[in-house]
């Protein structure tokens, strides 16, 4: 096990980043992600150098199950964690999911705040302390790294606070994180909180101390970092502050204010920060929540001068208008980098730079066979370009039921917009014809003609990979049927072939047995 509190080689200490994207991110309504895809944002998290990725649920569904199972099994470098309620059944499905991972942690909670206890659990303060501590010592069988969360402390009595915390600690916890649930708290108040917590619980030192900050009120970096200042050690956050409701502190912004301002924090996180765009793109194109251009760090403008007077004075000198370098997060990442003449080997070695690797010959001999393709359309390829491909090429590579065969689709400014679609269905060819309000509309419902899904869209969004005409669209379809909720993608130089490959990787995705009810729901049953 990694000692959490070590101190890095500047004597700065450690500042533990612990990434939830899999687990609250995915909580975000709409932002429900497979497994595969699970594991590609995991294995990109790894190569971060994120210390802790909490994978998810296991108690939520088998679907959680599997793939807390699926990354513990993969990811080496980072610990991965599983979370559970304080009750025997939960920890249980967490320690058996976890129990391939080369450093797993068991991540227990239960809520105390006086609301939460009351209305909620209909406990009292005595077995609420009862069942964390009952919780970390089962939990403590299965693995000696234990966190506990006293959920909604943000809005929980200080004394209590302070005894469970103190109990927790001598059940055998050695992460307290605590949690502001509702994004309540205020930046002062809540680096005060921490302080007094340190301050007050006799066995504070034989834990790290952890927050947990939700967005409602738009301050959970703001809170984090008081936090920090006041001697916390860990901030959980989330790639593009993902998150239930408004999101949890991004990752992103958490991690560059501490480095940015060395000057400041006593503290430094060990993540690489130039896997920070590629992280957040692809957070973004899984989930299909895009980034607003202006969001720090990672928005498109984020390092954008327009005026001509700052133009002028990052030409002389970068720093007067630029606290940070792109390329220190990771935006010089978008170079042309391959061609029509680039080999098989080139082709695979830049993608594992991405951080992507093929899980055998036959899916990178098709990968390499559409590149080529795309080479001989597309005059320069992108890492983005590469990135998108891969995951068509992913989108192909099970055994799909349902595949595109052949599209036509018809506009005109003065005629009804039509669409012929035929469709490889469990490998019979099914043909359908339509009309709609336009192009894609119509290619959509030939498309639900054919497989009658009874799905609602819920999002449609067309981006451009790169720029230029010839840039490929990349196109995110949301289908929602009876709560299972399912996020497919395309890519391809025409819209409306990436619209039609969109909606059938979400069709088979909801026919897909491994789909699951999204977490949300599954956590009220
Ligand atoms: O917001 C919250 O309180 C949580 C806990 C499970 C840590 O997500
Ligand atoms: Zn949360």
């Amino acid at each position: 096990m990694k000692d959490s509190t070590m101190k890095d080689s500047r004597t700065k200490q450690r500042l533990i980043i612990f990434d939830t994207t899999l687990r609250d991110g995915e909580q975000s309504p709409g932002a429900s992600m497979t497994q595969e895809e699970k594991i590609r944002i995991a294995r990109l998290l790894e190569k971060m150098r994120v210390d802790v990725i909490e994978a998810g649920f296991p108690a939520a569904s088998p679907g959680d199950f599997n793939s807390v199972q699926a990354i513990a099994r993969l990811i080496k470098d980072s610990t991965v964690c599983g979370l559970a309620r304080a009750n025997a059944k939960d920890v249980a499905r967490a320690g058996d999911a976890l129990k391939a991972a080369a450093s797993g942690r068991i991540h227990t909670f239960i809520a105390t705040s006086p609301i939460h206890m009351q209305h909620k659990l209909r406990m009292t303060p005595d077995q609420v302390i009862d069942h964390a501590v009952a919780a970390i010592k089962q939990a403590r069988g299965y693995t000696d790294d234990v966190e506990f969360s006293p959920e909604d402390a943000g809005r929980s009595e200080l004394d209590f606070l302070c005894r469970i915390i103190e109990q927790a600690i001598k059940a055998g916890a050695r992460t307290i994180n605590i949690p502001d649930t509702v994004g309540y708290n205020l930046p002062a108040q809540f680096g005060r909180l921490i302080e007094k917590l340190l301050e007050k619980i006799p066995n504070s030192d034989q834990a790290v101390f952890s927050v947990h900050c939700h967005n409602d009120l738009g301050l959970a970096v703001a809170n984090s970092l008081a936090a920090v200042t006041a001697g916390a050690r860990q901030v959980e956050c989330t790639v593009n502050g993902l998150g239930e409701r408004a999101g949890n502190a991004s990752l992103e912004e958490i991690v560059m204010a501490v480095r940015t301002r060395q000057d400041e924090f006593i503290c430094d996180t060990n993540i690489d920060t130039t896997q920070i765009v590629p992280a957040s793109r692809l957070v973004s194109h899984i989930t299909g929540f895009p980034v607003q251009p202006n969001k720090a760090i990672v928005g498109a403008n984020a390092f954008a001068h327009e005026a001509g007077i700052h133009q002028d004075g990052v030409i002389k000198a970068r720093e007067t208008y630029e606290i940070m370098s792109a390329e220190e997060v990771g935006w010089s990442s978008n170079r042309m980098v391959l061609g029509k003449h680039s080999g098989r080997n080139a082709f695979k070695q830049r993608l594992k730079t991405l951080g992507f690797e093929f899980s055998s010959d036959d899916k990178m001999n098709k990968a390499f066979a559409r590149f080529k393709d795309m080479a001989d359309k597309k005059h320069e390829i992108f890492d983005d370009d590469l990135q998108a491909l891969v995951t068509e090429s992913g989108n192909e590579a099970g055994n799909e039921r349902f595949i595109l065969v052949h599209l036509q689709a018809y506009s005109a400014t003065d005629q009804t917009p039509s669409a012929k679609v035929v469709m490889g269905v469990d490998g019979i060819e099914v043909k359908a014809e339509e009309t709609g309000n336009g192009a894609v509309d119509a290619t959509f419902k030939a498309i639900e003609k054919i497989i009658e899904s009874g799905s609602a869209l819920q999002l449609y969004s067309v981006n451009s990979i790169t720029s230029g005409t010839d840039a490929q669209g990349e196109v995110s379809v949301r289908l929602e049927k009876e709560g299972v909720i399912v996020n497919g993608h395309g890519a391809d130089m025409d819209i409306i072939i990436a619209s039609a490959k969109a909606y059938i990787n979400a069709l088979n995705k909801l026919y897909n047995a491994e789909i699951r009810t999204h977490p949300q729901r599954a956590q009220a049953v």
